[in-house]
């Protein structure tokens, strides 16, 4: 039987932006000029991580996007007492949590919620009482979902990353491996009621697989968006994706 789903929602992460931005410590590229640059082409969310050492987007990025975009905006944050504070002070549409260290280069791995859980769940509660939709960044394990659906999380979104680092480098067997788990993690969080996401290291290649995964809902995509935009613009770019997306959960039939 054909599922009918919806069009699966496209975030952009502008996080790179503030990237080439600070690399100059100066105020361009603008991360809300790129915001009123995307709201004409019609993507779905605006997306940043507020890191604790600021390396990227800045409290003041936020505080602007947030007030002079009508795009919901998803903030990607650690669960920190700090990052609790901003996000019930700013109320964007929705948090995702995400694991963070200091040390890496982007984020890696997900949440470990299971060893978590109690933490995460009073976490949740204040961004609930705000109505901020709440999602967790995890791996497509099994038990960490079933974690994420205890603690209160109304969606997750599934780490990608793996599975696109594993396609780049055409090791066949293990990117089978890993998309199967993506697959059934997505199954198994929609008979849970959570809503799927998908997000990390996505680029038109690997995007066709995982916008195959019929639960899928939306994905958060950034850097590549942003490295593409370099040489085709911002508008070429965001369409090819949006097309590769499309075409993608058409040949399925979702
Ligand atoms: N989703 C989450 C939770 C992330 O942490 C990131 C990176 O900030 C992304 C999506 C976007 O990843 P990328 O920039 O590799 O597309």
């Amino acid at each position: 039987m054909i599922k009918k789903v919806s069009r699966i929602r496209l975030g952009v992460n502008i996080d790179h932006v503030a990237t080439l931005r600070n690399a100059r410590g100066t105020f361009y590229p603008d991360p809300l000029k790129m915001v009123k640059v995307l709201e004409k082409l019609r993507v779905d969310g605006i997306t940043l991580h507020l890191r604790e050492d600021r390396r990227h987007i800045i409290d003041k990025d936020v505080i602007r996007i947030i007030k002079e975009t009508n795009l919901p905006v998803n903030l990607e944050m650690a669960a920190t007492e700090e990052m609790l504070g901003i996000a019930t002070d700013l109320v964007p549409n929705a948090v995702c949590l995400v694991p963070e260290r200091r040390e890496e280069r982007t984020t890696e791995g997900g949440l470990d919620v299971i060893s978590e859980e109690e933490k995460l769940k009073s976490f949740l509660q204040p961004l609930a009482e705000k109505k901020i939709r709440v999602s967790l960044f995890v791996s497509p394990e099994l038990k960490q979902i079933e974690a994420a659906s205890r603690v209160g999380a109304t969606v997750v979104e599934l780490n990608t990353g793996t599975f696109c680092d594993l396609l780049i480098a055409e090791e066949k067997e293990k990117y089978l491996v890993e998309f199967e788990k993506l697959t059934k993690a997505a199954n198994f969080g929609q008979k849970l009621d959570l809503e799927i996401h998908g997000g990390h290291g996505l680029t038109y290649e690997s995007v066709k697989y995982i916008a195959a995964i019929p639960e899928m809902t939306e994905l958060n995509i950034g850097h590549f968006l942003i490295s593409e935009a370099v040489f085709d613009g911002i508008e070429k770019t965001i369409y090819k994706m949006r097309q590769e997306i499309d075409n993608s959960q058409q040949s399925v039939g979702n």
